[in-house]
């Protein structure tokens, strides 16, 4: 297939597009920012620019005839949205809209979409499965929503066939340790745990240690970036079937605590990873993980990877002295 991947420059992106190239499809990909080299990324063909330059868009669409689109390029720090609700509901969702209006006005049907665990908030009950109703708490959860409540407006009238991934945490890297989660951009748990084992960086804070839970931190379900990489694969290939529009969840089933994500980064790392603990922060959720049954009986896909690999393939990549 000819695929246009938004974000492909990103973390999930990256994995995403060598996923793609390695399974033989054709890849453009658009980000503002540069393209990325090495991990054979190079044969992709990259455009720098704008997803809301919609006129950019269709054109990348007709001239490479695309026949799908995954759609990763948004902000995505919750801690950043509930700073500036402005540049995330600008950035993502009339963001999106723009894409989505590209696609409308050229002949691309097929559509893969980042969506996040952020739109349930903190859940009733755990695991969350997607009949779970959605309360996002925070602008960033809130900005996803709201493309999942356009997006069937999009089937209705343009004949928009679509997934919406909704990812709960992703983590981890490449296995050759050559793509990972770049520290610099990130505020995610386990590249800040990586930076600090290796001294780089002051001591991480833990957010909240009285959340009702057994060891008091929050709980999440870490899944593997090449995981998700494989489901947008399965993704792409069941909307371009004709395959049912719908919501699917991307995690393990399995749930763990910060303490627990620590301990394991400790012992994988063999270092003392300094933090700090300090109070909760806003828009942070409780507990989730993930019920992905759906996602399993649709796709196919069943996640491969646990935490521990999780932990050390993040620790491969960032001890190896890729980063900064
Ligand atoms: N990382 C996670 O744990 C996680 C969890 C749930 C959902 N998601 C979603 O998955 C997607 C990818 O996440 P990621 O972790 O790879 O993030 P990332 O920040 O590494 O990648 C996002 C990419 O999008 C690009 N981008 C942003 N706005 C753009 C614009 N207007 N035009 C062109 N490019 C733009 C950025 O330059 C970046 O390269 C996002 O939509 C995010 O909300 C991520």
């Amino acid at each position: 297939m000819n695929v246009l991947v938004t974000g492909g420059a990103g973390y999930i992106g990256s994995h995403t597009v060598r996923a793609l190239l390695d399974h033989g499809h054709s890849v453009v990909v658009l980000d503002e920012r540069p393209s990325r080299a090495g991990a054979t990324l190079e044969a992709a063909h990259w455009v720098q620019g704008d997803i809301a330059d919609t006129t950019l868009v269709r054109r990348l669409l007709v001239d490479h005839a695309v026949d799908g689109v995954i759609h990763f390029a948004a902000y995505k720090s919750v801690a950043g949205s509930m700073r500036e609700p402005e540049r995330y509901f600008r950035n993502n969702v009339a963001g999106t809209i723009s894409v989505l209006e590209a696609m409308a006005l050229s002949s691309t049907r097929s559509l893969v979409f980042s969506s996040t665990c952020a739109v349930y908030g903190t859940p009733e009950r755990c695991p969350v499965d997607e009949s779970t109703p959605i309360h996002p708490e925070s602008p960033y959860g809130a900005s996803k929503a709201l493309i999942e409540q356009m997006l069937p407006w999009f089937s209705t009238i343009h004949r928009l066939r679509w997934v919406s991934l909704r990812y709960f945490n992703a983590a981890g890297a490449s296995l050759d340790a050559k793509l990972g989660e770049d520290w610099d951009e990130s505020t995610m748990l386990i590249p800040a745990l990586m930076k600090a084992a290796l001294g780089r960086r002051e001591p991480v804070d833990i957010f909240g240690t009285d959340y009702p839970t057994p060891d008091g931190t929050a709980i999440r379900d870490f899944v593997h970036v090449l995981d998700l990489a494989e489901a947008h694969l399965q993704a792409l290939e069941y909307v371009a079937r004709d395959g049912e529009s719908r919501v699917l969840n991307l995690g393990t089933g399995t749930g763990s605590s910060v303490l627990e994500v620590l301990e394991m980064a400790r012992r994988v790392t063999g270092r003392e990873v300094p933090v700090t603990f300090v109070g909760r922060r806003a828009g942070d959720a409780a507990v989730i993980w993930a019920d992905a049954t759906r996602a399993r009986e649709l796709l196919g896909w069943r996640p491969r990877y646990g935490l521990t690999e999780i932990v050390d393939s993040a620790w491969r990549w960032h001890s190896s002295g890729v980063q900064g």
